[in-house]
């Protein structure tokens, strides 16, 4: 079966063919770039994008698949979380399609989205495992028993973590979004340099919190002369980041524990995050756990997600009305 995924939550234009919600035929990403001058998404020219790159990408995931429209068994499309106008325009192009061509179509929550994409490609993944959500919207730890079932053990209170990184990365002078360029800064850093505040660390319970770190940073940083700056920008990022990793470590490792589970999957934009990846494995491993996350393509938004969650969607629940709506507050449970 042949699911073409559409994907507009934010600002990626996202396209993709997937055959049986395991092989990805294309997988096409259009990023809007004009938002860095504005240090942040601007919702309405995130639209007016979207509604510029649809077609063509579309067009060009379909030409890269080898297919043609008639061939396609299936649509799905995001229909939440993300920001209302960009998600109305993938939406309805999406279900424009599908009723025009006769071809059932299915809404994808954003989240299962991405939860799916390390099914996608990690065959021997256990469908009982932990997964860990973080982007630039998230910060969930979730027990997923299979595909559908799932139980959130605890988000963030306040910022998601990919914000965090986004902001500190602005603080630092490395444009937007610099989560990936904070990353590699940090390499060349001294992660003890600053002891920067590990939120909720000692509390129990799986919930997070950012909004505080990010400030601790913040005024760190204003009491810095510009060489100050400039000579220690390696050793904060390292220091932010290590601060920001430590937590969700800790946090997904005890959830395994707690749980008696043996697999976590990283998903989401920050599960490119080379500290999170090695410390995660680190730990991990003294328990014997396994650690999985998908390739960098499928780890930020895509539609090779979409589309294969939309499978698994239409199997289980067959297809969606029409009149189905653009939610951007979506929850996962
Ligand atoms: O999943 P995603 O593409 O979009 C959302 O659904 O939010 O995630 C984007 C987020 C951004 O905050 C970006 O800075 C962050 O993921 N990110 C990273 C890295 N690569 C992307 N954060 C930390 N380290 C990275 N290597
Ligand atoms: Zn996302």
């Amino acid at each position: 079966m042949l699911t073409l995924g559409i994907e507009t939550s934010c600002d990626e234009t996202a396209a993709a063919v997937v055959r049986d919600g395991q092989e990805v035929l294309a997988n096409i990403i259009s990023s809007q770039s004009i938002h860095s001058k504005f240090g942040g998404v601007v919702p309405e020219i995130a639209s007016r994008q979207h509604l510029k790159t649809i077609l063509p990408v579309y067009e060009k995931a379909l030409k890269e698949a080898g297919v043609n429209l008639d061939e396609i068994d299936l649509i799905a499309a995001t229909n939440g979380p993300g920001l209302i106008g960009p998600l109305l325009v993938g939406l309805t192009f999406a279900k424009g399609l599908a009723f025009a061509r006769d071809i059932p179509f299915v809404a994808v929550n954003h989240l299962e989205g991405h939860l799916v994409a390390n099914l996608l490609e990690h065959k021997e993944l256990k469908r009982h495992h932990l997964a860990l959500i973080v982007s630039g919207g998230h910060t969930m730890l979730v027990e997923v028993r299979d595909f559908g079932e799932y139980q959130l053990l605890g988000a963030t209170k306040d910022d998601a973590v990919g914000e965090a990184f986004d902001k500190v990365a602005k603080l630092l002078g490395l444009g937007y979004p610099g989560g990936a360029k904070l990353d590699k800064l940090a390499q060349s850093g001294n992660p003890s340099f600053v002891k920067f505040p590990r939120a909720l660390r000692l509390e129990k319970s799986f919930e997070f919190s950012y909004s505080g770190l990010k400030t601790a940073v913040a005024l760190y940083l204003k009491k810095l002369s510009e060489t100050e700056l400039k000579n220690q920008k390696a050793d904060i990022a390292a220091s932010f980041q290590e601060a920001a990793i430590e937590v969700l470590v800790d946090k997904t490792v005890l959830a395994a524990k707690q749980k008696n589970i043996s697999d976590v999957a990283l998903s989401g934009g920050v599960a490119a995050n080379s500290r999170l990846r090695s410390l995660m494995q680190e730990k991990l491993s003294i328990s014997g756990g396994r650690l999985f996350y998908p390739d960098i393509k499928l780890c930020t938004d895509n539609a090779a997600m979409i589309a294969a969650a939309g499978f698994y969607r239409y199997q289980k629940n067959g297809p969606d009305e029409f009149n189905i709506d653009a939610t951007p507050y979506l929850k996962l449970v």
